[in-house]
């Protein structure tokens, strides 16, 4: 690829150092993907911008206009601090007509509600566990379709956030607790999805029009105590020691039939363009123990760390972390062209 201006969008928290020596594993990981990112793009060849981003899109404005990057890679998940508005700035981006990378904003909306989510995948006939939603400040009562035991979650956020052992409910004393728990502490209205005891599967999907879906990868929970249940909590997605102490790691899943990896292959595409995904996105599923996959929810724009499981998919299927970031930056510039 020819070497590209890059305006790369970031959190000011996250604004890498030039190199990491001196850091400490726990302190790299706050800001790895950024650096990860800015670090092999300029490897690449590329001329790289990083702008912090927080409460302001005037920067942004005055870098495009002054600068003229060829293009903008988008690591912003919020603004004002909030999540929801990561598709107001791919809206911007769209209306000043520079290719960003990444996910549109109607995208962004379809796939950030998980109910919303869920209801438009039922029409298309791809399994969801059951659920009900419970806004903040009315009563809180399980429809009785609802059956026991089932995990309570945050309607809108992500990466974990608010999910522990405790958000797996088998009575309706601990759904009540938790879904005020998730109104007060997280601050959004709740979702109580039916529990789907199996393994945890994760699928990356590249493209626009034509998707490239990557390896099925798995997360191994194994190793998380007799009797916990085996869920992605905000401690084994982020706590480096725990993860260590419970071997959890993830990797190509195994003992996937050929039949069952088409039909989710099949399904990941299905998804993609029923919630309008493009650019990048991760599907989450839960393989239950008569192996139908059940669609959690759709993460556009996932984590892009090297280490992480998008890119390990990636680099398994011959997309090296380099060739991928590059990809992104391709299917960006594309995108912008189709609407020329
Ligand atoms: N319906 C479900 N059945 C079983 N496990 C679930 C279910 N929903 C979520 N989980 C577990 O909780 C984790 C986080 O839920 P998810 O909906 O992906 O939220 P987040 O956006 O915070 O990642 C999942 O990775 C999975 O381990
Ligand atoms: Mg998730």
């Amino acid at each position: 690829m020819k070497p590209l201006r890059v305006l790369v969008l970031l959190h000011p928290d996250f604004m890498p150092p030039d190199s990491r020596a001196g850091f400490s594993e726990q302190e790299i990981n706050v800001w790895k993907t950024e650096y990860d990112v800015v670090s092999t793009l300029r490897a690449s060849g590329h001329e790289v911008r990083p702008l912090g981003v927080q409460y302001e899109l005037k920067p942004i404005r005055d870098e495009i206009e002054n600068w003229k990057p060829d293009v903008v890679f988008n690591l912003l998940e919020q603004f004002h601090g909030e999540p929801a508005y990561d598709q107001n700035v791919a809206s911007y981006l769209e209306l000043l007509r520079i290719p960003y990378t990444g996910c549109n904003p109607r995208g962004l909306i379809l796939a950030r509600g998980k109910d919303l989510a869920k209801k438009l995948l039922v029409y298309h006939r791809i399994p969801v566990p059951a659920f009900a939603v419970f806004p903040m400040n009315r009563k809180i009562k399980r429809p009785p379709r609802l059956q026991l035991p089932l995990i309570v979650k945050s309607v809108s956020e992500d990466a974990s956030y608010g999910i522990a052992q405790a958000s797996v409910v088998d009575t309706d004393e601990k759904l009540l607790e938790r879904v005020r728990f998730v109104h007060k502490r997280v601050g959004t209205a709740a979702i109580a999805e039916q529990f789907i005891e199996g393994r945890e599967i994760y699928v990356g999907v590249l493209g626009n029009g034509r998707l490239r879906v990557l390896p099925v990868w798995e997360l191994q929970l194994d190793g998380l105590p007799e009797g916990a249940s085996r869920i992605a909590t905000e401690k084994v997605k982020h706590d480096l020691e725990y993860q260590e102490r419970h071997g959890i790691v993830e990797g190509p899943a195994k003992n996937i039939s050929p039949e069952l990896r088409e039909r989710i292959n099949n399904m990941t595409k299905r998804i993609c363009r029923t919630l309008e995904l493009d650019g990048y996105a991760r599907i989450d599923f839960r393989l239950s123990a008569d192996n139908v996959p059940y669609f959690i929810e759709a993460n556009p724009n996932p984590e892009i760390a090297k280490s992480e499981e998008f890119a390990r998919a990636a680099a398994h299927d011959g997309l090296p972390y380099r060739a991928l970031l590059n990809r992104l930056l391709a299917l960006a510039i594309n995108r912008e062209k189709a609407l020329e």
